[in-house]
């Protein structure tokens, strides 16, 4: 019998990417049969406004300790399908909560956080510090799963966030446009593909509409592939000015990056990300979008991810 996705569970569903994810799961047109947020007591209390909003839309929400066996496992009562979305900081408790899952009696399919670099991409992937964790837990997965099926949505990086330069490693690449300068790597020519924060939870929502050719699978998805250049070019048009343009070579992030890892900066961790996916770590002779039933005119543009980050970038987004 074909397994079609009824009773959901998310992690992490409050947390940066999880909002998206969260929104757009809660409203997907047809509805799921039922959603679940699992969040932390803290969380509850202190997001309640967002939480009370998504009751009234449907949202069922569970407050426990993702750490603590048997509230998970009590979570896990009926559900047929995990999303986690937790951050950096937790990505190793997914080994119990995987676990949890394989020894439930309903749970069938598990997409553990990801929603980001592809970690497998090529034969430097496996030593890149920041993928390490994510790496764990899909060796556990390959080594421990026998009944619940799992998909990785790599996503690559969210071009929302990569618009913002990190500050004190601008060189690393991004747009400042407030004093309209733009920061690229080498000449700007390097293509990246992106995925904007919306898209992401639109990709989430038709995996789960997916379930036969998700499963097992790492899913490559975007919104759009450009060079640092066209987005350049679109930030001018939009701006109706010319932007100051500072160019970095890629050696030059590589020494930043070795620097920052060796005084323990956290910065380290988003300065490689940046290299990886200056060096091409984005780039496939072809995407899953269409596995997913996604076309371009069904995911956001370029246009509108610049002119989102011109009307405050997604710190200004609401749910
Ligand atoms: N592609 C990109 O550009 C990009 C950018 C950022 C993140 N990501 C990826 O997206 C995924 C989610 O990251 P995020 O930044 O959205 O996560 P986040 O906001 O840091 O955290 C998400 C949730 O995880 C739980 N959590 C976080 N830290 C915790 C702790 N110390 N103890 C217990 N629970 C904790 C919290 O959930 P509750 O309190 O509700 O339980 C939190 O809301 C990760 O896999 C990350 O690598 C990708």
């Amino acid at each position: 019998m074909t397994f079609t996705p009824a009773k959901i569970l998310i992690f992490g569903g409050t947390g940066t990417i999880g909002q998206y994810i969260t929104a757009s799961l809660l409203r997907a047109k047809p509805a799921f049969q039922q959603l679940a947020l699992f969040t932390s007591a803290n969380t509850a209390n202190t997001k309640t406004a967002l939480l009370d909003k998504w009751k009234a839309e449907g949202l069922s929400v569970i407050v426990g300790d993702i750490t603590n066996e048997s509230d998970v496992a009590a979570a896990y009562n009926g559900v047929d399908t995990v999303i986690s979305a937790v951050g950096r900081g937790v990505l190793q408790h997914q080994i119990d909560l995987l676990r949890l899952a394989e020894a439930s009696g309903s749970v069938q399919w598990f997409l553990p956080s990801e929603y980001g670099t592809d970690i497998e991409h090529n034969a430097k992937s496996p030593n890149e510090k920041p993928h390490q964790l994510k790496l764990k837990v899909r060796k556990f997965i390959r080594e421990n799963l026998k009944r619940v099926q799992v998909t990785y949505v790599v996503t690559g990086p969210y071009f929302d966030m990569w618009l913002d330069p990190i500050p004190g490693a601008e060189a690393a690449g991004g747009f400042a446009a407030d004093r309209k300068e733009a920061y690229v790597i080498d000449e700007g020519e390097g293509k990246v593909g992106f995925c904007t924060m919306w898209d992401v939870g639109k990709f989430v929502a038709a995996t789960l509409r997916h379930p036969e050719q998700s499963f097992g699978k790492a899913l490559k998805v975007q919104s759009f592939i450009v060079t640092p250049n066209q987005v350049l070019a679109e930030y001018e048009k939009q701006t109706g000015s010319r932007w100051r343009v500072v160019k970095t070579p890629l050696d030059d992030i590589r020494a930043l990056e070795a620097k920052f890892w060796e005084e323990g900066n956290p910065k380290a961790t988003g300065i490689t990300l940046r290299r990886i996916w200056a060096e091409g770590g984005t780039l496939y002779s072809k995407n899953d979008n269409e596995v997913l039933g996604l076309k371009p005119e069904d995911l956001d543009p370029l246009e509108l991810g610049v002119k989102r980050s011109l009307n405050g970038g997604w710190k200004r987004d609401t749910f």
